[in-house]
């Protein structure tokens, strides 16, 4: 029997992509387990319009792909939440949409692609890590969690960019847990399944859409692994 304690009472969590399909399902389910959440998007009415709903999530507007964002972005984070503890690297870009084979597809396509799916996570954690550190020597935990997909392994025609990108972030990932190992970081690389989103819909506007994971479920699924990380005395 599993005496596992998912329970995120008290953590300090920021989301990127917070306002629409698993990053807004997360916020959702973190906040339920009584974490506090900071998020972030692009479209400031977008963020308005969760933390209406949520009021207790703190939203950032704000793009990842941009370097000059990352800064205002980190210290928004840490402002509010007054530390962190664990941040989801969940923004995504797919590059062309419709998908493109690598030959047909723009480099601007595959330049935001990767800005957005590989730069923005390594320069977002790189801001935060003084407080994910300062964190873990606390006895807090420090997770950091990469949103992958099977896409980062799989030869998928046209998925190409977004699967260069989910690639390289795969293995940033695991390099960095590799490297963050004496700071007591965990850097993990999830791939949360096919679910039922506006990106799946923008990739494959054909796909039947009761087939797909819901991202809630895959919120849940989520949110576990990182409780397994911060309390792994409660795994039996
Ligand atoms: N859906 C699937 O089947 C599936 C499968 C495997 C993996 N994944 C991965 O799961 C994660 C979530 O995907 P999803 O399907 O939930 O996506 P989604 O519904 O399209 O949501 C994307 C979120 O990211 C935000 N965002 C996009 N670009 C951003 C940027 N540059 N800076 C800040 N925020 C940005 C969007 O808001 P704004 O537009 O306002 O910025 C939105 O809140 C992604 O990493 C994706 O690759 C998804």
């Amino acid at each position: 029997m599993s005496n596992a304690n998912t329970s995120l009472a008290g953590v300090r969590a920021a989301i990127t992509g917070g306002t629409s399909g698993l990053g807004l399902a997360l916020v959702r389910e973190l906040l339920s387990r009584g974490a506090q959440v900071a998020f972030v998007a692009r479209r400031r009415a977008g963020v308005e319009q969760v933390v209406h709903e949520l009021p207790d999530a703190h939203g950032i507007a704000g793009d990842v792909s941009k370097k000059e964002d990352i800064h205002p972005i980190a210290m928004q984070i840490v402002g509010a939440l007054g530390g962190l503890d664990v941040l989801i690297n969940n923004a995504s870009d797919l590059g062309p949409v419709p998908l493109a084979l690598l030959a047909d597809t723009d480099c601007e396509d595959f330049e935001r692609a990767l800005a957005t799916n590989v730069l923005g996570p390594f320069r977002l954690t790189k801001a935060l890590l003084g407080s994910l550190a300062a964190s873990a020597r606390d006895g807090r935990g420090a997770v950091v969690v990469n949103v992958s997909s099977d896409a980062e392994i799989n030869a998928y025609p046209r998925w190409g960019a977004y699967g260069a990108s989910k690639a390289a972030l795969h293995h940033l990932s695991r390099i960095w847990n590799e490297e963050f190992t004496g700071a007591g970081i965990r850097v993990l690389s999830i791939d949360p399944g096919d679910m039922d989103t506006p990106l799946h819909a923008a990739a494959m506007p054909d796909a039947d859409r009761s087939t797909l994971k819901r991202p809630e479920a895959a919120a849940r699924e989520l949110a576990d692994e990182v409780a397994a990380v911060l309390w792994p005395e409660s795994i039996r």
